[in-house]
This record gives C-alpha cells, sequence and structure tokens, in this order.
C-alpha cells in the first residue's frame, strides 16, 4: 500500500513536509499548487515551492516530492513542467482540485472538470514535453458542480498518459464537508487501466480501512488527518488504533518546526499556531498547551515554552 502527503496550500508546506516525513511513512508528498499563467517561472519560485529541489527532490527523510502545478495554458505547463524535472523533480502533478473562487474564476483547479477535453489536453501537453522516466499525475475531484463527468474526467486523464490519478471523493459543490463518497471511486478505479489513489476525509486506522473496502483502491493519499495526527501512516501500515508516537515525541517535532529553515520571513508563530490547532482535535495535550501559549508572538518564547513542556513531562 503506497501512502502519500496531500498537497495543501498554506499547510503542508516544505517545513510541514520535513516534520511530518521526518516522523511519518509516506511514499511521496506533493508541494501545494504551484500556479502558472503565461510565462515561465523563475527559479525562485520553485526554491520556494520546492526548496528540496536543491537535495534530490527529497525531504531530508528522504522522501520523493512531486511537484504540482494549476493553471490552464498546455505550453506554459508544460514548459513549467519540463523546468521542474531540469531542477530536480521527480515527478509533476497537475492539480483539477483546487475549489478556490479565484482560482476557479480564471478557470484553473475544478472548474476544469466541467471540460474533459481541456483536462485531457492539458495532461498531455505535459505528459508529452516531460521526459518519459518521468511519472505525470493528475489530482481531480469526483467533479465541479456534479459527478456528471466523472469518468470522463478520468478517461480523460488516463488516455492523456498520465501514470496515475488521485481522486478527493467529492466534487467542488461538496467542498470540503463531510462525508467523502469513497464508494464512487470504485466506478472510476474499474473504468480505468492506470492506478487510482484514493483521497479525502481519511483521519484515523478505520476510516483508512473503510475507504480501501468502499473504493477498492490499493493506496491512499492523507491531507488534514496526517497534520491533524503525525503517526497516521504508521497506524495505517500497523493497522492499530492505538496512538504510536507519544504527545513528547511530538513536542520534539514541534520544536523542529518552529526551528525550521524554510522561507524565513514567514510568520511562523502563526503557522505553528495553526498546527497546534489542528492537533487540538486529537490530542488533550495539545488544547492545553493552546491556552499556555496563545498570546506568545515570537519563535524564541515559544520554543522555550515547548522545551519547558517537554521538560515537565520528562520529571513525570
Ligand atoms: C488548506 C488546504 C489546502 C489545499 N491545497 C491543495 C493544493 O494545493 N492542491 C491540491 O491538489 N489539493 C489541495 N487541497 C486538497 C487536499 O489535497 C485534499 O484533497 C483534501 O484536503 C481532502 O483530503 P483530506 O480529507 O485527507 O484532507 C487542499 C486542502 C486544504 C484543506
Amino acid at each position: 500500500m503506497k501512502l502519500l502527503l496531500a498537497p495543501m496550500e498554506g499547510l503542508t508546506d516544505p517545513i510541514m513536509r520535513e516534520v511530518l516525513t521526518h516522523v511519518g511513512d509516506f511514499d511521496w508528498c506533493v508541494t501545494e499548487f504551484i500556479r502558472v499563467t503565461d510565462s515561465l517561472l523563475p527559479e525562485h519560485v520553485y526554491d520556494t515551492y520546492c526548496p528540496e529541489l536543491k537535495t534530490g527532490g527529497k525531504t531530508a527523510a528522504g522522501t520523493p516530492v512531486h511537484v504540482q502545478f494549476l493553471g490552464n495554458n498546455p505550453d506554459m505547463l508544460a514548459a513549467n513542467a519540463v523546468r521542474a524535472v531540469e531542477l530536480g523533480a521527480p515527478a509533476i502533478d497537475l492539480n483539477f482540485g483546487c475549489p478556490a473562487k479565484t482560482v476557479n474564476r480564471h478557470r484553473g483547479g475544478s472548474v476544469l472538470l466541467d471540460e474533459p477535453d481541456v483536462v485531457h489536453m492539458l495532461v498531455k501537453a505535459v505528459r508529452d514535453a516531460v521526459p518519459h522516466h518521468v511519472p505525470v499525475s493528475a489530482k481531480m475531484r469526483l467533479g465541479y458542480m456534479d459527478r456528471h463527468f466523472m469518468l470522463d474526467n478520468a478517461h480523460a486523464i488516463e488516455d492523456a498518459g498520465a501514470s496515475w490519478v488521485t481522486v478527493h471523493a467529492r466534487t467542488k459543490a461538496d467542498g470540503y464537508t463531510p462525508p467523502a463518497f469513497w464508494d464512487q471511486l470504485a466506478p472510476i478505479r474499474e473504468a480505468l487501466k492506470i492506478n487510482v489513489i484514493a483521497n479525502g476525509e481519511i483521519w484515523n486506522n478505520q476510516d483508512a480501512k473503510q475507504c480501501l473496502l468502499e473504493s477498492g483502491c490499493q493506496d491512499l493519499m492523507l491531507g488534514r488527518g496526517a497534520v491533524t495526527t503525525p503517526d497516521l501512516t504508521l497506524c495505517i501500515r500497523q493497522n492499530t488504533d492505538t496512538a504510536l508516537l507519544k504527545w513528547q515525541d511530538l513536542l520534539g517535532l514541534q520544536i523542529r518546526f518552529l526551528n525550521g529553515k524554510f522561507k524565513k520571513e514567514m510568520n511562523m508563530v502563526g503557522r505553528y499556531k495553526q498546527w497546534l490547532g489542528m492537533m487540538s482535535k486529537h490530542y488533550p495535550e495539545a488544547k492545553l498547551l493552546w491556552d499556555q501559549v496563545k498570546r506568545i508572538k515570537e519563535v524564541q518564547p515559544m520554543i522555550e515554552q515547548l522545551h519547558i513542556q517537554a521538560q515537565n513531562f520528562e520529571v513525570k
């Protein structure tokens, strides 16, 4: 079974990828989407979105990082994909799932699922341009406002030469509201020869098992669940519902995150609080910690507070 870390803009950025692949067991991750309009992107854009290109296209833990593009210009998507591969991307993924209004208004992301021919054209343009040994994949939802073109899009992606397709088991109209319709992945899987990777609402080992059962898929992409519960891949692989990482272990991971060396200018404390808020859903300790650190605005005092927490655990 392959387990993959989902692309999530503003969430699974290089620092989060580095810490999650440090503790988790992912086969690969995917960058946040890189938007392509009408130009070849300068190298600093790649440095920002995928600094792992400088280290063989892998995180420090050795997990490959696929580069994801979003756009509707076939020539420019192809040119940028070639560039990313020249810079060291091990694989290219194309985004047909983004529900954001601004993105959709500019004919990017999930809105293209109403135009399977365009989906085909874009995937083919990238596939034809990128060296044969480099996989090109696509990530789609079940549809835009409904599932009418679900199978057409899946076929369009396969016929264009994609190596696999990842399907978030909801339409754009479904947004992120549960449930995810895992059973709807079964007809896609049955219709295609290429691998179909299941995605959506997998928060624990039980969800993973249920998704595999209902979809018949073999591989899973994990999004928010992997951020909320950093040992999710380990639990799924060991088929256990018992947490495998203790809160103490996770405190070390949080310090590692705050010490993250990428994108120095970014608001690390804000990013950290976002993560802590997500972990509060799963770990009671995160909720308690939140109350203690919510007023801290600088990185160093935050790290010190986490060290104090870690020491308290050792004393206990
Ligand atoms: C904050 C956020 C940002 C996202 N950004 C992207 C993105 O850049 N590219 C993409 O293909 N999907 C993106 N997604 C969708 C996720 O990859 C995934 O399909 C979705 O969250 C469902 O999986 P989950 O229920 O396991 O989180 C994003 C989702 C979230 C919550």
